[in-house]
């Protein structure tokens, strides 16, 4: 994922920058503009166009664009409240957090009392059988773009973790390597499923159960995963999945089909060595994952397969505001979990967005706005003290403390997490990856023929 044309602050030296996408790969990205292109060169060219007209257009107006692709919002960040509303899925309540509370006898995850997962399809479906002891089983993935992971990465993973151990349910992780070569320009298979093997290292690094926990990458497990997915392909047209993704006739067709994959391992059918058809899946994922899932859930109407349920969360904002998320492609963005501590102390510093006064002064008279100060919304994701967040957030705002004092703070939260994932994640051997990965395993049997029982 890449953020098509960051603002001028965003701007980054040339030698840092990924290569550009193509425009075929640039005028996927929006629903409809495919259909202003003709199966011609020029028809091809004419959308590529329309789509940077119609997207800057959308721009002036302040509009937001999030896609699996790309995330830029107005000045205020990501307007949420709107993105429920346009993809149709429902906000999170109070009282489904204490309703999974009082299910797991567990108390919520920071990410969810706090609002960074607020959004849902069919949670209550999800809960009302889980209730009743019909088990369900868990769903992620990631896209291997990028050798090391920045902390926005470990969001829904750390989530899902906690997710497991509260409901005690199997997971499966699918890597695509597949999808990251075919929308990468320069990306070969070999780099995708090398990547897709480390990226697998700082997963497992988040403490996940190997008897409970299913790794893959497409392009091994594609033989198992292949008889769901054509059943997915065939009722999914061209036309829909244009009007989902925006494809431009100039794509190449790997790209369409790749939905119905990522789409197959919701579906338990999938995973014939350790789980029983009909198995009902929940998928935790960043919202702008939503419409693959929306796209799934249709066809499991169509199938009369359960459909899954979803949690979405929202972005990591970007160093330099909320006006778009941590990039891995723009590092000055991103705090990446392989910065030493000296590094990410000097980044927040530097570059740290701050909503507080610009003087001393001003800041002691005045105080700072928490809603677009960087270090203090990171502090509401990572810091997982209560009481001391809420002191933070009251002097902070009230002028008492300074942004230095908080990004002091944030620089010891951040440093502390990167290192355990470091330490963990060097621990980590290729054969433990192997044992992720392998789907036969008797240890994955048992322990879910246990929880069947
Ligand atoms: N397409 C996702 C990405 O680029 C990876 C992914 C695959 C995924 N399956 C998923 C994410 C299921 C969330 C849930 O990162």
């Amino acid at each position: 994922m890449q953020i098509a044309a960051a603002p001028a602050h965003l701007a980054q030296p040339r030698h840092l920058a990924t290569p550009p996408a193509p425009n075929a790969v640039r005028a996927a990205h929006h629903p409809g503009l495919a259909r202003a292109g003709a199966l011609s060169a020029a028809g091809v060219f004419f959308s590529a166009l329309s789509r940077r007209r119609k997207l800057a257009a959308r721009r002036a107006e302040g509009e937001q664009v999030v896609t699996p692709w790309e995330v830029e919002a107005g000045e205020d960040g990501v307007d949420y409240d709107k993105l429920i509303e346009t993809f149709g899925c429902q906000p999170i309540t109070s009282e489904q957090i204490e309703r999974i509370e009082r299910l797991t006898g567990k108390r919520p995850h920071r990410f969810l009392r706090r609002g960074l997962f607020f959004s849902h399809r069919d949670l209550d479906e999800l809960l009302n059988a889980y209730e009743k002891g019909e088990a369900f089983y868990i769903y992620t993935g990631r896209g291997p773009s990028s050798e090391s992971l920045h902390l926005g990465h470990l969001v829904p993973f750390l989530f899902t973790k906690w997710l497991q151990e509260a409901f005690d349910v199997p997971l499966v992780i699918e890597l695509t390597d597949d999808e990251k070569f075919l929308f990468k320009k320069d990306l070969t298979i070999e780099e995708s499923r090398r990547l897709a093997w480390e990226n697998a290292k700082d997963i497992i690094a988040c403490g996940f159960d190997p008897k409970k926990t299913f790794i893959f990458r497409d392009s091994d497990y594609i033989q198992q995963l292949y008889p769901v997915t054509l059943q997915i392909q065939k009722r999914i047209s061209l036309r829909t999945a244009q009007n989902t993704f925006g494809f431009d006739p100039a794509d190449n067709i790997g790209k369409v089909a790749f939905a119905a994959v990522q789409a197959s391992p919701a579906f338990s059918i999938a995973f014939p060595d350790f789980l029983e058809p009909g198995r009902r899946c929940f998928v935790p994922q960043a919202i702008d994952q939503d419409p693959y899932f929306r796209l799934c859930r249709r066809v499991a109407e169509d199938l009369k397969w359960p459909k899954p349920a979803c949690i979405h969360s929202k972005f990591l904002p970007a160093l330099q505001g909320h006006q778009t998320k941590m990039s891995a492609s723009v590092a000055s963005t991103a705090l990446y979990m392989t910065d030493t501590e000296k590094k990410l102390r000097k980044k927040i510093n530097k570059h740290a967005f701050s909503g507080g006064g610009k003087t001393e002064e001003e800041q002691r008279e005045h105080g700072a706005n928490l809603d677009v100060d960087v270090s203090y919304q990171y502090l509401k994701i990572w810091l997982e003290d209560d009481e001391e967040l809420e002191r933070i957030g009251e002097d902070y705002a009230a002028g008492k403390l300074l942004t230095g004092e908080v990004k002091k703070r944030l620089g010891d939260v951040v440093s502390e997490i990167v290192r355990e994932h470091q330490e963990a994640r060097a621990r980590i051997e290729d054969a433990t990856v192997e044992r992720f990965m392998d789907p036969a395993r008797e240890e994955l049997r048992s322990s879910f023929a246990k929880k069947l029982a």
